[in-house]
């Protein structure tokens, strides 16, 4: 008797807990459609829409990563570069700042646009920021003016790229540099510093060794390995540190409800 009220007890508990679930699950997809249908946000940002989505589960890895180096100590302000153009960078550090700033305690996170050649940061997040790191450089404008957030979301800020500079490299070596960037670095947990391919242009190199490493973004099935040598003897050669790599373009062959848990 005993065992078939538990086992009545446990069916009913499960039943209870699958029903819930699926509730969730439609919560969930409510918000992601709605969200989807208004939001100017690239889907590309899939963190934002849907964090519990397989590649969400990618960037939260990446984040685990990085927060467990250096025995609880983890880098705090990093670049995320690659060795040529459209390898999946600025997808990468929109993708990294959103689940960093979900991360346990909410960190205070801010993303720049480094690219100030060809930033699309601003773009994938649907706004237009006509100010950035550019005015900010060149002293028109103050970070706390041209910052932005999305939607209420207070720990996680933007800094886009601006206009172009007639001097990106030279602006980015400067002393000013240096000093927004330890102000920043005081200011929030972690900074993300977006930037070009290191192989076309030295910016990267020039920023690296003003933060605590860099991350490179390698698109799977395109960059050839010559090529990714040669983009960190570069970063070697400015002292700059890789701390990580992100595959871009690898396919997953299951389904994803297979991987999917909630
Ligand atoms: N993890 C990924 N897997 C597959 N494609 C990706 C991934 N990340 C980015 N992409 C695609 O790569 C293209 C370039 O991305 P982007 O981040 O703008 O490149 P970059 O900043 O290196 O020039 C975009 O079309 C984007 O959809
Ligand atoms: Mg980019």
């Amino acid at each position: 008797m005993g065992k078939i009220t538990n086992a009545l007890k446990k069916a009913a508990e499960e039943r209870m807990s699958h029903v819930e679930k699926m509730n969730r699950v439609k919560e969930r997809d409510k918000l992601i459609i709605k969200m989807m249908g208004e939001s100017k946000v690239d889907p590309n940002i899939v963190t934002y829409f849907d964090p519990k989505a397989l590649i969400s589960e990618q960037y939260k890895t990446l984040r685990t990563n990085i927060l467990s180096m250096n025995k609880g100590k983890p880098p705090r302000t990093f670049i995320v570069t690659s060795s040529i153009y459209s390898e999946g960078k600025t997808v990468t550090s929109l993708n990294l700042a959103v689940s960093l700033a979900q991360a346990v305690n909410n960190p205070k996170v801010l993303l720049i646009d480094a690219d100030m050649r060809k930033g699309k940061m601003a773009k994938y997040l649907g706004v237009t920021a006509e100010q950035g790191l550019s005015e900010v450089l060149q002293e028109t404008a103050r970070a706390e003016d041209v910052l932005f957030h999305l939607d209420d979301w207070e720990n996680l800020a933007f800094l886009s790229a601006g206009q172009v500079p007639e001097n990106p490299a030279e602006l980015l070596a400067g002393d000013y540099m240096k000093m927004f960037l330890s102000k920043m670095r005081e200011k929030f947990d972690f900074v993300i510093i977006d930037t070009p391919p290191i192989i076309s242009v030295t910016d990267a190199g020039i920023i690296g060794p003003l933060t605590d490493g860099v991350i490179m973004v390698i698109q799977a099935g395109r960059t050839q390995r010559g090529i990714i040598h040669r983009a960190e003897e570069l970063l070697y050669q400015c002292q700059t540190k890789v701390i990580g790599h992100v595959l871009t373009n690898i396919e997953y062959h299951l389904p994803e409800y297979i991987y999917r848990y909630l």
